[in-house]
């Protein structure tokens, strides 16, 4: 009998990092695995159009919690997913990065005392007023397995106690998914469709509550923005939280006048790797897009202090310049003339980290 694998997706960055582990899964001849989906991310831009792209199978159930606080939302994902571990009795559950999702998952996976296998482990901040960093070390402290994408998260791990017997350093499955769809991604026509030119462009995501939740922090961003903008074009796909903080702090009026910033709904995946791979530079707040970036050899500079992915900053293009306005305006400029950080791609990320992945599992279970 096949060994029985409940794979968790919630919120937009855990499906591309999902996505290479259950496709080869589907081929196993020993593990038999499930797909659900929580529903933590539910318009189609952000959670249909990923599952088409990566060319998902439907869920084999779906949990449909929605948006809430964090504890509605936490606790929401944890009642559903006991109904279905209930259910199905997997034999493991697999979790993925970082979201709420993810750390519900894994304690309702616990408690019924089915092992959980924590893919991203080990990444810290250090910033303990992160919703993320909180679900990390919680998700970390209960996992059998401990997927590891770099050796900081080795570091973190055995400093908090984890049995090095857990520990794996794998690599990257969302380079996986990246390095799988580049091709796919370069017929993209997005550029063509925003009448802007390769490396004519500077792209930028937004987010976290600590940048766009706070009216002075997302005041001083836009105000880099305006400056930036009258310089390059930015390309702004905008997450359905930070539309809602602009509107709600007012600052809706200021956005509409930079004639240069091109505001987009959420796009899907292949778009968005074709805007990266071609943008001079890209300004972001998000954990996953510092690894794409330093993969691709893209410029990134990233809106915080602090970054849970060091390596891209050691050794990739990664840059953590904080939200101070004069710091975004200094270091823009210093790409726009085309003087850029050469990275190199870390250690075993390099496509194949589903598969090492599965051969720890496969040994494991079958
Ligand atoms: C979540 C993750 C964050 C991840 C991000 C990627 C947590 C704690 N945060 O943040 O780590 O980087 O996803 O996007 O899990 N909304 C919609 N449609 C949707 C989803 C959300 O309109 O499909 C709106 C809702 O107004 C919601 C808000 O976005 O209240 C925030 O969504 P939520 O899932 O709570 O957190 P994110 O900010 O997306």
């Amino acid at each position: 009998m096949k060994r029985r694998i409940l794979n968790i997706v919630g919120a937009r960055p855990n499906f591309m990092k999902m996505a290479p582990i259950h496709r080869l899964m589907l081929q196993s001849e020993c593990l038999e695995p499930k797909l659900v989906h929580t529903g933590q991310h539910y318009d189609k831009a952000m959670s249909k159009v990923f599952f088409d792209e990566l060319q998902m199978p439907e869920p084999d159930a779906y949990l449909g919690v929605g948006s809430g606080s964090h504890a509605v939302q936490t606790a929401q994902v944890m009642i559903e997913l006991e109904k279905v571990m209930l259910d199905l009795r997997p034999d493991l559950v697999i979790v993925v990065g970082d979201v709420n999702s993810t750390v519900a998952a894994a304690i309702v996976a616990a408690k019924l005392w089915i092992p959980v296998a924590h893919v991203e482990a080990g990444l810290r901040s250090g910033d303990r007023s992160m919703p993320e960093e909180i679900n990390r070390i919680l998700t970390d402290a209960i996992a059998e397995f401990e997927f590891v994408t770099e050796k900081s998260g080795l570091v973190n791990l055995e400093r908090e106690g984890i049995d090095s017997g857990k520990i794996h350093l794998v690599g990257n499955v969302m380079i996986d998914s990246l390095i799988a769809n580049l091709k796919r991604a370069e017929v993209s026509t997005i550029l063509e469709q925003l009448h802007v030119s390769k490396r004519g462009y500077s792209l930028v995501t937004l987010h976290r509550p600590s940048n766009v939740d706070n009216r002075q922090n997302l005041s001083k961003i836009l105000a880099a923005f305006k400056m930036i903008q009258e310089k390059t074009k930015i390309i702004f796909p905008i997450h359905p939280r930070t539309r809602r903080m602009i509107a709600e702090l007012g600052f809706e009026d200021e956005v509409r006048q930079m004639d240069n910033l091109i505001l987009l709904d959420p796009i899907g995946y292949l778009d968005f790797i074709h805007l990266m791979a071609h943008a001079q530079f890209v300004l972001t707040d998000s954990g996953g897009i510092q690894e794409e970036t330093t993969y691709l050899g893209i410029p990134c500079l990233t809106l915080r202090e602090n970054t849970e992915r060091p390596v891209t900053v050691e050794i990739g293009t990664n840059q953590l310049i904080g939200m101070d306005t004069e710091q975004i305006i200094d270091h823009s400029q210093e790409i726009l003339p085309g003087k850029i950080r050469q990275g190199r791609v870390p250690e075993l990320w390099d496509g194949h980290t589903a598969e090492r992945i599965l051969r720890i599992i496969e040994e494991k279970f079958c």
